[in-house]
């Protein structure tokens, strides 16, 4: 067991090499191999763990020794937007047990296979008549506007019960939140976003329709087994969480697509839905877009990968870099939509914080990709990869705009 502090090296997160702009960055995965459990420094000048191997990863995960509340000391955070909601978010993401799961059941029977087989009808005729749109309009287009960004939110907002006309409204402010530089602009876009839902909830509590948030006001709120300020720090979570993964992993599987020699004929060409699923998987896992880290801070000291980690230390388990283990995943910088195994993947993270909206996110990604292919044969890229830009800085890894031509 090593008990000694290790060298900070350098600042966290290292930069990506753009020339390989589908891979994490390189000081990362050198460190999985070389040094799996190390440390970094943070954006606030407070140092962490990084885990970046796989089965060091899901121990961490899923060990309730590590706590996600931020208001312990020692909580590595990932900037400042995020901190400056420490203490005022209540949400499952950062909550432990036994709170945790007694708000998530409360959530859960709106993301299961029934209800997410409920809503693929309605999916498949929003993308069908996304990809309509597109068609109409003068080339080349982009697909983020058009197809990626559009889709997820068209879905949050009928689930919440939120009206799609408002969209501009927490797009921009989620946006700010997520790029915010400084504390001021962070809670300022925040606390929008607060009005924006504590207005929704208003109106849901007089005039109730068939959506998750009348259900969480008239079910948990008014008999009193839900605080309506959490219900707010909730319904903000889920809407911005909603959207904002599914249309960055929309945009950045679609460019995959586009620049992987003989990816679109395979997506076009075979019509076995195991093959789909297996392929939007392998996506998933290859992607890897919610680059920041799952963050945790030790209750106990804990040894991890041989290396002790002392009560009160931040850990961040890299699930993005996990997923590139080959000792899991062999030649796992190759995209391969055959891969037996790419389902064991961490891109919705693992343990008790594992996604609540992954079933929804696979089926909006598996609807995307067994349409576009096929509905748009000659799909390609209008402008070289190398000129795109990706967003590095937020939870979400991103290529900005994707414009394609047929
Ligand atoms: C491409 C799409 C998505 C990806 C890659 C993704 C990824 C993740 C990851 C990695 C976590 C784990 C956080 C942690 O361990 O700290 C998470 C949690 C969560 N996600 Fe997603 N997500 C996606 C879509 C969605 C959607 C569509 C919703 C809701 C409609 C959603 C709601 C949530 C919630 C509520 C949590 C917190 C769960 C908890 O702490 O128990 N996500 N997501």
């Amino acid at each position: 067991m090593k008990t000694a502090q290790k060298p900070v090296l350098d600042l966290f997160p290292p930069p990506r090499d753009l020339r390989h702009p589908f891979d994490p960055p390189p000081e990362l995965m050198r460190r999985q191999k070389e040094e799996p459990v190390s440390r970094m420094r943070l954006w606030n000048g407070m140092e962490a763990w990084l885990v970046t191997r796989y089965a060091d990863g899901r121990f961490v995960l899923l060990d309730e020794r590590f706590s996600v509340d931020p208001r312990r000391p020692g909580f590595p955070e990932k900037n400042v937007a995020y901190e400056s909601t420490i203490g005022k978010d209540r949400n499952i993401r950062v909550i432990d047990n036994p709170e945790h799961d007694i708000q998530k059941r409360m959530m859960v029977a709106d993301f299961t296979v029934k209800r997410v087989n409920e809503i693929k009808p309605y999916v498949e005729t929003l993308v069908d008549k996304l990809i309509d749109n597109m068609l109409n309009q003068t080339k080349p287009v982009d697909i983020i506007p058009s197809l990626a960004m559009a889709l997820p939110t068209m879905v949050i907002c009928e689930l919440l019960g939120v009206p799609y006309d408002q969209r501009d409204f927490f797009w921009i402010r989620a946006k700010a939140v997520l790029a915010a530089k400084t504390a001021s602009d962070a809670i300022a876009a925040g606390d929008d976003l607060n009005t924006f839902i504590e207005e929704l909830i208003e109106t849901k509590t007089k005039s109730p329709s068939n959506d998750l948030i009348s259900r969480l006001v008239h079910e948990q709120v008014i008999p009193g087994h839900l605080e309506r300020e959490i219900l707010v720090s909730i319904g903000r979570l889920l809407l911005v969480a909603g959207h904002d993964t599914t249309a960055g992993m929309i945009g950045l599987s679609t460019l995959l697509v586009l620049v992987t020699p003989g990816a679109a004929d395979e997506l076009r060409d075979n019509t076995d839905p195991e093959f789909l699923r297996n392929a939007v998987e392998e996506m998933f896992r290859y992607l890897g877009t919610i680059h920041a880290g799952r963050r945790r801070v030790a209750k106990e000291d804990v040894i991890v990968g041989g290396q002790l980690i002392r009560a009160g230390e931040g850990v961040i388990v890299l699930n993005n870099v996990m997923d590139r283990d080959e000792t899991v995943f062999p030649n796992a910088g190759k995209v391969d939509f055959r891969r037996p195994n790419t389902r064991a993947n961490n891109a919705f993270g693992f343990g008790i914080h594992q996604c609540l909206g992954q079933l929804l996110a696979r089926m909006e990604l598996q609807t995307v990709h067994s349409k576009v292919w096929k509905r748009i044969p000659t799909l390609r890229l209008a402008v070289p990869l190398e000129t795109l830009h990706f967003w590095e800085e937020g939870s979400n890894y991103e290529v900005t705009s994707v414009p394609v031509t047929w």
